[in-house]
């Protein structure tokens, strides 16, 4: 039996007046592989245990199965839950620790056969007899993943079970996972705050930020249309380049988003999508590119075997050409990421830049903090408001403490892609095209407005 789950309304308030999480609606199909991502903070591990049954819910109402389940007691809900830490009976073999559960169950029923039908199932027949310190950290989650499976729940609970693993054994286990849960067809919630793990895992990925549902889709979806800018930034490797923007629709000429220094002109014809920002004339707005939407041009290349920038532009239908400055390059092996400064100002997402640990002792944060150490503390106050996106620190002046960039980063506007085969140097001009059909342009709150929100509804369910 593997059963359905969905949240009406659902918020919890631990003090008074905060909501922790606040009024998550969500409905997950029997079988569904559902991952709740979201930074830390935001909600996770509490969504996820309420629907345990190990957290009341203060407000609205869960159904399983269609059935009001608010008051069932967690034993009453046949879950199983993996947690991160992997809470092994230190005194028990792995037999023992996974039939355990069986034996309080149905106590006087021999737990053997299950024990060993899971053993198989994981791959672990050789670990039963060993004690937890025994294991290493990969074998103990997957002993732990056993005394789950052994019980043949109606739905798998798992928050963030493969997170003190290291990187290697994650994506091994990951893998594992994913191929278990599909082949016991048992429904699972799987609570993580790494994105990738959550894209490669999931039949559809909810994304939460401050206890609030700010999406839900397949990890197509939401990467490819996401509803504003923080799941925007939240998704995808490289980070989307998120760069302030301002629209020009001058009623004789071409509409342009002039980006600081440079400036993208739409293509004539406009775009359904481009039409629809004439609106925002003289309004700022936040260019969001994703790595595929930029490229470093052909032309760089072959003017430098010719040596000058004579050559044609090489833009394809839709692309347009800005320059770069080479700022800072990452060599990752089979590619390059490069760094430019293309002369605009990046945009920052609160919640995404105040997630980050600070570079600072904590004791003066509170109080002696720099201007964009109170910014981005009281960005982390706007948890549960629109995605409210700030100027740039740097206009609130400079950081003395890092010889990065202000927020941390590191320098340049524009990440771009690249073979590690092209010769680039710092501080190189280079010319790059930007393809418009990939952009992306949020309004001031942060909500998408191209593509239009209603843009090919088939990806969105
Ligand atoms: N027992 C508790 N009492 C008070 N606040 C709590 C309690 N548990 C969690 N919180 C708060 O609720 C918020 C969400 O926590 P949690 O669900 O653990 O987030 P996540 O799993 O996404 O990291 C956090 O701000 C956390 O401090
Ligand atoms: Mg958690």
């Amino acid at each position: 039996m593997t059963r359905a789950i969905s949240l009406h309304d659902v918020s919890k308030t631990y003090t008074k007046g905060v909501r922790v999480v606040d009024r998550l609606s969500l409905d997950i199909a029997p079988g569904e592989f559902l991952v709740l991502l979201g930074p830390s903070g935001c909600g996770k591990s509490t969504v996820l245990r309420m629907i345990a049954g190990l957290e009341e819910i203060t407000e609205g109402q869960l159904l399983l199965d269609g059935e009001y389940g608010n008051d069932l007691p967690p034993s009453g809900r046949d879950m199983a839950m993996v947690f991160q830490n992997f809470a092994l009976y230190p005194n028990m073999t792995s037999r023992d620790n996974i039939g355990f559960p069986l034996r309080i169950e149905s106590p006087g029923a021999d737990p053997r056969h299950r024990v060993n039908a899971t053993a198989r199932m994981l791959g672990i027949e050789d670990l039963l007899e060993r004690f937890p310190s025994q294991l290493s950290g990969g074998e103990r989650q997957r002993v732990a993943m056993g005394r789950a499976i052994a019980r043949h729940p109606s739905a798998f609970l798992m928050d963030e079970p493969l997170s003190n693993l290291d990187a290697k054994l994650r994506n091994h286990l990951r893998a594992e996972i994913a191929k278990l849960t599909r082949e016991l067809g048992v429904t699972t919630v799987y609570v993580t705050h790494d994105q990738a793990e959550a894209m490669s895992l999931g039949d559809r990925v909810a994304v939460l930020r401050g206890g609030v549902l700010q999406q839900v889709g397949t990890p197509r979806a939401v990467y490819a249309l996401p509803r504003n800018v923080f799941v925007a930034a939240f998704i995808g490797t490289p980070r989307i380049n998120l760069l302030r923007g301002l629209v020009r629709a001058p009623l004789d000429g071409a509409m342009t988003i002039s980006l600081g220094k440079q400036f993208l002109r739409l293509p004539e014809p406009l775009s359904l999508d481009h039409q629809l920002l004439r609106v925002q004339q003289g309004r700022e707005v936040i260019v969001g590119l994703r790595s595929e939407a930029v490229r470093i041009s052909p032309r760089f290349s072959a003017s430098r075997e010719q040596g000058g920038l004579a050559s044609p532009s090489w833009a394809r239908p839709g692309e347009v050409e800005i320059t770069g400055l080479v700022e800072h390059m990452e060599f990752q092996g089979h590619e390059v990421l490069v760094h430019f400064d293309t002369g605009s100002r990046p945009a920052v997402v609160p919640d995404l830049e105040a997630a980050r640990p600070s570079r600072r002792p904590v004791r003066r944060r509170r109080r002696e903090g720099t201007v964009l150490e109170r910014l981005r503390e009281k960005a982390g106050t706007l948890r549960a408001g629109p995605v409210v996106v700030m100027d740039h620190p740097a206009d609130t002046g400079p950081d003395p403490d890092t010889a990065l960039s202000p927020d941390g980063r590191l320098p340049g506007d524009l990440v771009v892609r690249t073979t590690p085969d092209i010769r680039l140097r710092y501080g190189m001009q280079v010319p790059l095209l930007v393809d418009l059909a990939h952009l992306f342009v949020f309004d001031q709150h942060g909500e998408r407005i191209c593509p239009a929100p209603d843009h090919l509804p088939d990806l969105e369910e």
